[in-house]
């Protein structure tokens, strides 16, 4: 995992981060992430981990696991192949991927087995205190009407970013807490530092633009670590 404040890109199932073009976007991170030393990470498709991790040098995370371990479990995602394929840390319980709170402890477990790193979304400050309760690396706060609306969580909602800092620092201190949905811009990256968050979840403000090297420049532009 790169060092906090950190920049993750969730490629969703995003055409434009598929295949090839996943190791294209990713490669134009690690280029943004260089020349700024902004800590940038992406998160693609599963069966894009091993490829788009031979090909870059920036953490690469998984955007789902299962809580199984080695065995009988056709279709699940195994916390060790998604290691084995080069990523480093996973996404648990995407507003896209809910899970049940058993599951989300199962992953976690899974992933610290594995040696992956752990984001946990949350949905609201409720469940960003449980969710910061089990312990995972980061909690990262997204509320799903934000989600793909272009309107930055930092700017619509600071008081759920802010409380949900609070509510997961009462809860486990050395938790690092990001904050997602509709951040596309520095001035939205700063915000959420400004809030305390350690950073951002993001995905078609970079993913979609027109120009993705230019809205990924602006996004470095807001980590203040150069
Ligand atoms: O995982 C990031 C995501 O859910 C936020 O999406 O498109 O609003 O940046 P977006």
């Amino acid at each position: 995992m790169t060092r906090p404040p950190v920049i993750i890109v969730n490629f969703k199932t995003f055409a434009e981060a598929t295949g090839e073009r996943a190791v294209s976007l990713a490669k134009l991170c690690e280029d943004v992430s260089e020349e700024h030393d902004a800590g940038i990470a992406v998160a693609p498709q599963a069966p894009d981990i091993f490829r788009v991790s031979s090909a870059v040098d920036i953490p690469v995370y998984a955007q789902h696991i299962d809580w199984i371990q080695a065995g009988s479990y056709t279709g699940h995602v195994l916390a060790e192949c998604v290691r084995e394929a080069g990523a480093t840390g996973t996404l648990i319980n995407h507003s896209e991927r809910r899970l049940s709170l058993a599951d989300i402890d199962s992953c976690i477990r899974a992933a610290r087995r594995t040696g992956l790193m752990t984001v946990v979304c949350t949905n609201n400050i409720a469940t960003t205190a449980a969710a910061a309760g089990l312990n995972p690396d980061f909690v990262a706060i997204e509320p799903p009407e934000l989600i793909g609306s272009g309107v930055p969580v930092s700017n619509a909602n600071p008081d759920i970013v802010k409380s949900s800092v609070e509510a997961a620092k009462r809860v486990a201190p050395d938790v690092e807490v990001l904050c997602g949905a509709g951040i596309s811009k520095g001035e939205d990256v700063r915000a959420a530092l400004a809030l305390g968050t350690s950073g951002v979840l993001l995905a078609s403000g970079v993913v979609r633009a027109k120009d993705q090297r230019s809205a990924l420049l602006d996004l470095a532009g807001g980590v203040s670590r150069a």
